[in-house]
């Protein structure tokens, strides 16, 4: 078993299983990849480099069943009230069986604990979020910093990813992040003007 401090994240007795939850280290990035790049080949996330994971190792949580890496995602702070899960993926032969629910909640102990308010996801696996707390946000209501990221992705310019929220305590309607005019917010919709956000729908799967 490996000696890393596990997370505090209690586990529902069906989901108990044989894994642990903990920061990543930097000798999992390799894994991490194995584990991203397929989903990312699927267009369910978008792809990282070696580079990129070794420098944002510590935004990821993993599950790890003996000395395996069999889960990982991570939580990538954006703004004072706004964090995003990124790179959610559990190895196949685990799906199923809670590693996906329990990474997740570990990520968001790691946002209660930063106090950052609300963590959002870009996803179509919105009933794995519902089930969470999470609701569907309209994506027009992100900020467009958010969509600087999507110029790596293969269906840029359509998004057609489900937009989904987690708020730790209520917060006014309307769009969630830095203000618009901040400088640092690129409006991807105006510098692309093909760019297209698909409607939001309740359920995408
Ligand atoms: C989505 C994913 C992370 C879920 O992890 P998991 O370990 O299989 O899920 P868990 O066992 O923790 O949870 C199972 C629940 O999630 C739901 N679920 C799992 N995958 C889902 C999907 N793609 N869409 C909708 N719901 C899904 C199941 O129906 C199940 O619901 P229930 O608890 O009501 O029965 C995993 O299937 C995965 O890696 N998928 C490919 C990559 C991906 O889509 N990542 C999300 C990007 S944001």
């Amino acid at each position: 078993m490996n000696e890393s401090p596990s997370s505090t994240v209690a586990l529902p007795e069906a989901e108990r299983a044989e894994w642990i939850i903990r920061p990543a280290e930097v000798g999992d990035v390799p894994r991490i990849k194995e584990l991203i790049d397929p989903n990312a080949l699927k267009g369910a996330m978008l792809p990282k480099t070696l580079g990129e994971l070794y420098e944002s190792v510590r935004d990821f949580q993993v599950g790890v069943d003996g000395d395996r890496v069999i889960a990982v995602g991570a939580l990538h702070v954006l703004w004072e009230d706004l964090a995003e899960i990124r790179s959610l993926a559990v190895d196949e032969e685990f799906q199923g069986r809670g590693a996906g629910k329990a990474v997740t909640r570990a990520l968001l102990e790691e946002a209660e604990r930063l106090r950052v308010g609300r963590v959002f996801a870009l996803t179509y696996a919105t009933r794995f979020f519902t089930s969470l707390g999470f609701r569907v946000l309209d994506k027009n209501l992100l900020p467009r910093k958010v969509w600087s990221d999507c110029i790596h992705c293969h269906k840029f310019p359509i998004c057609d990813e489900v937009a989904v929220i987690y708020d730790f305590r209520p917060f006014p309607e309307g769009p969630v992040g830095p203000p618009p005019e901040l400088p640092q917010v690129i409006d991807l919709q105006r510098l692309v003007p093909g760019l297209r956000f698909a409607p939001t729908t309740s359920e995408s799967e």
